[in-house]
């Protein structure tokens, strides 16, 4: 039978695991949360979740994956009786999610794109916008982003072409596509970071953004926002960010600890991959909050409209260096995009991948990534048709619903974002805590991790999460999203 080729070194699995953790959830959904949500007091709680849950559910993932050497669907299937259907909710979150995913990816290169016009004072440039937003009496980054979403077929275009991109690298497979691409990606995102931040911090004006971001309190008291959140508001806001940021809940762990060598220590990489995504977190904080507080004070902060809107105005207001720092910015939010679409698109096609190979079909990964992009490409049509709900045929419109639409009916990017982030994530992540807690046995994940023959330290404290404290957040956490979304 063929062989199931994994990563060839750890560092090539832990930069995969950090590409699939980093994405934009770390550039546009941290830095704003944090500040909306009360600066430290936010980061804490944030930290304290990391520890609670999300260690427990990263290292439960890594351990399931790797004890079963499956993707997610047959290895829930190999360990459970009760849970067995898990891994197919995973594969169609990760469906959900691919779908905005890559339209917001497409988006990315339109901007590197655009700055890059920009660089050569090309007509295809932002700079072209200058006239209209002056006569409208709006800003650069306003009209570019207006008149890009007014002509869905470019967005499409560029939709496609990023997944594209993300099928060409899982075409590759794990060795040769994934761990190449993010092994040397990741530490290039790394240091463009750096030079960005350096700039975003050194403008005048940045210390308000710093403030925004660390000092508890200080969005209220400056007016940046009208009150601060309720607890149970907070909680629910850093448990959701954080399992969509460390990309748990949905089996993308799962698949990549299925990969990773029975020699390697689980404990030392789940701690890793969270302590990177924070630092990231953290990192893109300083890059856009602070440049947004120097150049366009009144710019929104978190969501698309930060990434394309204020962030643009950002680099339009920059002066001669501006474009270059654009295309830097830009490229290192596709490069943050793509190491996680990949680790999206790997959650499928290894399911159906592997199936082929224990049927003695031999490698089939070509077919069925082709297969699997496909159906992406058209869910991320429909989210760049509908241009963020500005065509009049959103899920709330179909679906017959009258009045202001809630966000979650008002577009299809938001549609599919809320089922995905907003149900299913925060439901894996609990049927799985129960699943190891009460049906496998935490024994299970001891045993997986001292494979490697490092003695697992935590595992009195993971005992005590998985069984009770974890499965507790979790619920606060699900009923706080649900609330959000729908009350
Ligand atoms: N972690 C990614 C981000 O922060 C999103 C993601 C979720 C990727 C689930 C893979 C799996 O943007």
């Amino acid at each position: 039978m063929e062989e199931r080729k994994g990563f060839g070194t750890n560092f090539g699995f832990l930069m995969a695991a950090v590409g699939s953790a980093v994405g934009l959830g770390n550039i546009w959904g941290f830095p704003n949360k944090m500040g909306a949500s009360g600066g430290f007091t936010f980061l804490i709680i944030y930290l304290i979740l990391a520890v609670l849950c999300g260690f427990i559910v990263m290292l439960g993932e890594l351990a399931i994956g790797r004890k079963t050497g499956k993707g997610a669907v047959e290895a829930y299937h190999v360990l459970s009786k009760k849970f067995k259907w898990m891994g197919w909710m995973g594969i169609l979150s990760a469906f959900f999610i691919l779908f905005f995913y890559c339209a917001l990816g497409g988006y990315c290169i339109k901007y590197v794109v655009l700055n890059v016009g920009d660089l050569f004072g090309a007509g295809f440039g932002s700079n072209a916008m200058a006239a209209v937003a002056d006569a409208n009496g709006t800003s650069v980054g306003a009209e570019v982003f207006g008149a890009f979403l007014g002509n869905p077929t470019e967005a499409i275009i560029y939709g496609l072409i990023f997944v594209a991109i993300t099928m060409i690298i899982v075409i590759g497979g794990i060795g040769g596509g994934i761990e190449k691409v993010c092994s040397v990606g990741m530490p290039a995102l790394f240091v463009m970071l750096l030079i960005c931040i350096i700039r975003a911090c050194t403008l005048d004006g940045a210390v308000n953004g710093l403030k925004y971001m660390f000092v508890p309190g200080w969005a209220v008291a400056n007016g940046v926002i009208d009150k601060a959140p309720d607890f149970l508001t907070v909680l629910a806001t850093a448990g959701g960010q954080m399992f969509f940021s460390l990309s748990l809940g949905m089996g993308a762990m799962i698949t990549y600890g299925s990969y990773l060598q029975k020699k390697e220590n689980l404990q030392k990489n789940a701690i890793l991959i969270i302590v990177m995504d924070t630092l990231v977190a953290l990192m893109a904080g300083l890059c856009v909050i602070p440049g947004r507080f120097a150049l366009d004070p009144d710019g929104t902060l978190g969501g698309p409209k930060l990434l394309f809107i204020t962030m643009q105005n950002v680099f339009s207001r920059m002066g001669g260096l501006g474009p270059i720092f654009g295309i830097l910015f830009y490229l290192l939010v596709v490069f943050a995009a793509v190491s996680s679409s990949i680790s999206l698109l790997e959650v499928i096609v290894a399911h159906f991948v592997d199936k082929a190979r224990d049927a003695g079909k031999g490698d089939k990964r070509k077919t069925y990534t082709l297969i699997a992009a496909a159906c992406v490409g058209l869910g991320c049509i429909l989210v760049c048709a509908d241009a963020l709900g500005s065509t009049g045929f959103a899920p709330g419109n179909l679906l017959g619903m009258t009045g202001e639409l809630p966000t979650w009916a008002a577009d299809w990017l938001d549609f599919w974002d809320m089922l995905s982030e907003g149900i299913m994530m925060p439901l894996g992540a609990l049927l799985m805590s129960l699943m190891i807690g009460w049906e496998v046995g935490p024994e299970m994940v001891k045993e997986e991790c001292e494979q490697s023959g490092h003695a697992m330290g935590s595992y009195g404290f993971f005992k005590i999460c998985v069984k009770f404290i974890t499965p507790l957040c979790m619920i606060l956490i699900l009923y706080g999203q649900i609330k959000e979304f729908f009350f």
